[in-house]
């Protein structure tokens, strides 16, 4: 391999390890079109009768690590192999969006975001973590309904649903709020109360909490 096109090589792979870093960057609409392509095998919506093919609701996270290692060659399926060749990091990203929307038939392979309820019970458990935080002595008015449409994005992405949000726009989004530990519990605490009252399973409840807790740095003393 020529110097440049090594170098062009490392700088294409150093790209594609930031994206992956902020989470998948895809377009649903434009993963929809490129998803006929799939739909012969995979079904229209990714639930195909086949369940090894069925891709519905999967997280991004994982159909993008999918179709990457079948380009890659990491993983192995002959079909498979020779069809990811022609798809782009951008067609990947889009296609994952597209899926990961999916309702899926079953919850085998789903995300965390299909096995918490999808989109109608994230935004409930939004809605009611940020109503019961509003009324918290602890958060003194601090959490207000401004937060909905950032936290629920936030929710979405991090647990494998069709949302972008990044750690950058997390920390940005806190800068100047001045969030203490204590706060961040207190939303934190108020976030399990709601999983607890809709019955949220403790699989999917400490999934949760683990994917949160993590979330302390970009979010506590910016
Ligand atoms: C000719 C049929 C065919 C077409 C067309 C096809 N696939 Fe597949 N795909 C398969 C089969 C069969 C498997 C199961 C492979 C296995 O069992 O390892 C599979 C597996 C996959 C998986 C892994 C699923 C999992 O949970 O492990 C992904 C992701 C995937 N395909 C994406 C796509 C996308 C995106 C397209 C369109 C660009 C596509 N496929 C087009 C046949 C096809």
């Amino acid at each position: 391999m020529k110097p440049a096109r090594l170098i062009s090589a490392l700088i294409g792979l150093g790209i594609l390890l930031v994206s992956n870093a902020v989470g998948a960057a895809g377009n649903i609409q434009e993963g929809a079109a490129k998803s006929m392509f799939c739909s012969g095998c995979h079904g229209i919506d990714g639930n195909a009768p086949f369940p090894g093919a069925r891709m519905a609701g999967q997280s991004t996270q994982r159909l993008g690590q999918n179709l990457m290692g079948f380009k890659t060659g990491q993983r192995f399926h002959p079909v498979m192999n020779i069809l990811s060749l022609g798809l782009t990091k951008q067609d990947i990203d889009d296609l994952s969006m597209f899926y990961a929307a999916q309702k899926p038939l079953n919850l085998e392979h789903a995300s965390l975001y299909w096995r918490l309820g999808g989109p109608d019970a994230l935004n409930a458990t939004v809605a009611e973590t940020i109503k019961l935080s509003k009324a918290d002595p602890r958060l003194a008015g601090r959490l207000s309904g401004a937060c909905a449409p950032q936290l629920k994005t936030q929710l979405c992405a991090a647990t494998g649903g069709p949302c972008t949000h990044s750690g950058r726009d997390m920390k940005s989004a806190h800068k100047g709020l001045n969030v203490s530990d204590a706060e961040f519990g207190a939303v934190a605490q108020n976030l399990v109360s709601v999983l607890d009252a809709f019955k949220v399973p403790e699989k999917e409840k400490n999934e949760l909490v683990g994917l949160i807790a993590p979330m302390r740095g970009v979010i506590v003393g910016q």
